[in-house]
């Protein structure tokens, strides 16, 4: 195999990315921790599945960035995860020194890579990613939308009792609790989801949506959700190492895009070879960009504060 993908961070959401990239071959991993043992452990027992999986997918942990070398794809899921009652804001100061840290190395080893920040807040931790690289726009690519997009079409599968494949939703914005899901936009089999559910079970499929996180976080009492995230990180590497040009909510460095300058925001995004393909310009109502602007504007409080 002649690609090489490189999470950062051996926990839960970086081991679940970690898993799947090998399970699939579409890849060899490398997964990093500053954990001794932890990601040698993990990248060991991944390796051993491979032959159950049926996959030759090379897999390496390390505590080492030397073994990072000439990574085509960098996932970055270092730093620190919520506990119950915290907000991903509250992630804020320690984990951008983290993922400043951890920039710097892999630039130094990967200087050509597309990374895909997971780290939260996501937007913001993407921006500092962005800065610290100096990678081209297209090349940093932040995880968020296609997790709660995916919660979304969950929520309205079980909503109409209909296959997850019929169903394509979206949510735009900062991946804070300001997220806009976007009904008119949320399709089942190509119709609105506005044609076939109330406006009242909306809302509710809304909220849950854009409260989803923490839902998930007061279950586990400890750690936040890795299942749908770890997915949703593949989802985008096989779009890129494919070269598949899927359409995926994605956060990327907006330039006017949207009305949005120089900041991290969820937008559709066309995902390919070179990363960021294309921005899909959708149209939106008056309530709908309030509601999008509205988000950006908590992405760049955070951004401010840390001056990135
Ligand atoms: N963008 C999203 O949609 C999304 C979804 C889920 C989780 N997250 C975020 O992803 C991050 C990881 O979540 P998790 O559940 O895997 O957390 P986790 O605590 O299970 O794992 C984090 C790992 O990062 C490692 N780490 C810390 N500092 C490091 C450094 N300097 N270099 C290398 N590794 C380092 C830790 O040792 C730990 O193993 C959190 O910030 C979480 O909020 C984002």
């Amino acid at each position: 195999m002649n690609r090489k993908v490189t999470v950062i961070g051996s926990g839960n959401v970086g081991a679940t990315a970690a898993r799947s990239i090998a399970d699939k071959e579409l890849a060899d991993v490398v997964i990093l921790d500053i954990l001794d043992g932890v990601p040698q452990g993990k990248g060991l027992d991944i390796l051993e599945a491979c032959p159950v999986e049926g996959s030759d997918a090379r897999v390496l942990g390390t505590n080492d960035y030397v073994d990072t070398a000439d990574s085509d794809i960098v996932v970055i899921t270092a730093g620190l995860a919520r506990k119950p009652g915290m907000s991903r804001d509250d992630l804020l100061a320690k984990n951008h020194a983290i993922i400043k840290g951890v920039t710097e190395q892999v630039m130094k080893h990967s200087p050509n890579c597309i990374i895909i920040p997971v780290t939260n807040p996501l937007d913001a931790m993407a921006q500092v990613v962005y800065r610290v690289s100096e990678l081209p726009r297209e090349r940093v690519i932040g995880m968020a939308g296609v997790l709660d997009s995916a919660r979304m079409r969950a929520f309205i599968a079980q909503e109409l009792n209909v296959s997850v494949e019929n169903i394509h939703a979206f949510v735009l914005g900062g991946h804070g609790d300001a997220m806009v899901p976007l009904p008119r936009y949320s399709t089942v089999a190509g119709i609105p989801i506005t044609e076939l559910i109330d406006a009242e079970r909306i809302d509710s499929i809304v909220q849950r949506t854009a409260h989803g996180g923490a839902e998930i976080v007061k279950l586990l009492g400890t750690g936040s959700a890795y299942y749908a995230p770890g997915s949703a990180v593949v989802e985008m590497v096989e779009s890129v190492l494919k070269d598949k040009k899927k359409i995926l909510p994605c956060s990327v460095f907006l330039q006017g895009e949207y009305g949005i300058h120089d900041l991290f925001v969820g937008v559709p995004c066309k995902l390919g070879a070179n990363g960021l393909d294309e921005i899909m310009e959708i149209t939106l109502t008056d309530e709908e960009t309030v509601a999008l602007n509205k988000s950006a504007e908590a992405v760049r409080e955070l951004v401010q504060l840390i001056d990135v």
